[in-house]
């Protein structure tokens, strides 16, 4: 504010009102007495803010570390004379506490009642689309197929993703440098340690600590140095199923393995051609009718009319023995599928690559496609 200029009556007055004008160059009395005035002021001005932004604009007129009023009382404190100081210095602390507290109490004030300027925000500005998330197709499969057996009276086993040689492949029968084991077709991590192939390790793993009789299933992922491509992906889930007591036969196989079908894939025509695994014997591969084209052959079948969804058979004695379990007296039959290829044959998706992406719009479609309603 420079002298000689002409200041509007108000706003003569408004800084009287608010401003405590400290000589120059005064004396102790002026100090204490003007110190007493501005906490009086200070303390009328943070009690008349009816809102939290009012508050604040008076917190810099008054506590402001530039240009506050009391930073100039601190200023004025250091020219006063030395022996002056000390009770100045007392008025000075006395008068900032009172200051800061009456700021304090005001606050907590006007944040409680919430109160607040007239604020720029729009209550009638639609809110925003809360982002809710969904289970993934995969993950849907995996939990449909759990439920049909776990009525057929299994429960859920899993295993370790980091396994040894002989859980992967030599408890499974799998002969010494069978190719199965070569460099390009498992990841090695450390010795003879590896990221499983298949979920068939965890059958070992079962019968090294149950005893019969056994009916698991056993979701989890699995590891293959296979190219990203659209019918492949290097790390996919699988899952095994494992039934062993006495007197299981083929008949149980194709008995439960149809009904599972049936369950899943409605009333489709199946059939089992015979293949081969090392720890299966005899070994199937089991078949669904396309659904796609109802057996007539299109692109999603490659022209067959069925779609494979399954590999089964026979548990071979030798991966009973390996655990010690009597082969004479337990038979048994398991089977792995690979749950995301059969979410690519279920929901017609062309690329498996998709299921992978973490691409949210389409993961947005599939959710809303699965639970029946429309994306958002
Ligand atoms: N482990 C086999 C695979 O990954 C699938 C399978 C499991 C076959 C159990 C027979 C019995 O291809």
């Amino acid at each position: 504010m420079t002298a000689g200029l002409p200041l509007r009556p108000s706003a003569v007055k408004e800084f009287a009102m608010t401003s405590v004008i400290l000589p120059q160059n005064p004396n102790l009395q002026e100090f204490v007495d003007l110190a007493g005035a501005l906490a009086t002021k200070a303390s009328n001005a943070f009690a008349a803010a009816s809102s939290l932004e009012e508050l604040e604009e008076a917190r810099i007129e008054y506590l402001g570390d530039q240009r506050g009023q009391l930073r100039s009382f601190q200023v004025a404190l250091g020219r006063l004379p030395k022996e002056d100081r000390p009770q100045a210095g007392r008025q000075f602390n006395a008068v900032k506490q009172q200051i800061s507290e009456a700021y304090e109490t005001r606050k907590l004030e006007l944040a409680a009642s919430g109160a607040s300027a007239p604020t720029l925000a729009d209550p009638t500005m639609p809110a925003r689309r809360q982002w809710r998330g969904a289970k993934h197709p995969v993950t849907l499969v995996i939990e449909e197929i759990e439920g049909i057996f776990r009525e057929l009276g299994f429960t859920i086993a899993t295993g370790p993703e980091a396994e040894t040689e002989w859980y992967n492949f030599g408890s499974l029968n799998f002969p010494p440098n069978h190719p199965a084991m070569d460099l390009h077709d498992t990841l090695y991590l450390r010795g003879d340690v590896l990221l499983r192939t298949h979920t068939s390790p965890v059958q070992t793993r079962t019968l090294q600590r149950y005893a019969p009789p056994i009916r698991v299933l056993i979701p989890g992922r699995v590891y293959r140095r296979d190219f990203f491509d659209p019918s492949h992906a290097p790390a996919f889930e699988q899952i095994e199923g494992l039934c062993i007591d006495e007197g299981i036969s083929f008949v149980d196989l194709k008995a439960t393995l149809t009904r599972f079908a049936n369950r899943f894939f409605g009333k489709r025509p199946t059939r089992f051609r015979p293949s081969f695994f090392p720890f299966t014997e005899p070994s199937a591969e089991m078949d669904v009718q396309c659904g796609v084209c109802g057996g007539a052959g299109c692109a999603v079948c490659k022209q067959t009319g069925w779609v494979e969804i399954l590999g089964s058979g026979m548990v071979h004695p030798a991966v009973l023995e390996a655990t010690g379990v009597d082969s004479e007296r337990y038979t048994g039959w398991a089977f792995g599928m690979g749950p995301a290829r059969i979410a690519l044959s279920r929901y017609g998706i062309p690329d498996i690559r998709v299921l992978y992406d973490s691409d949210v719009r389409f993961l947005e479609q599939a959710a809303a496609q699965l639970s029946g309603k429309a994306p958002e």
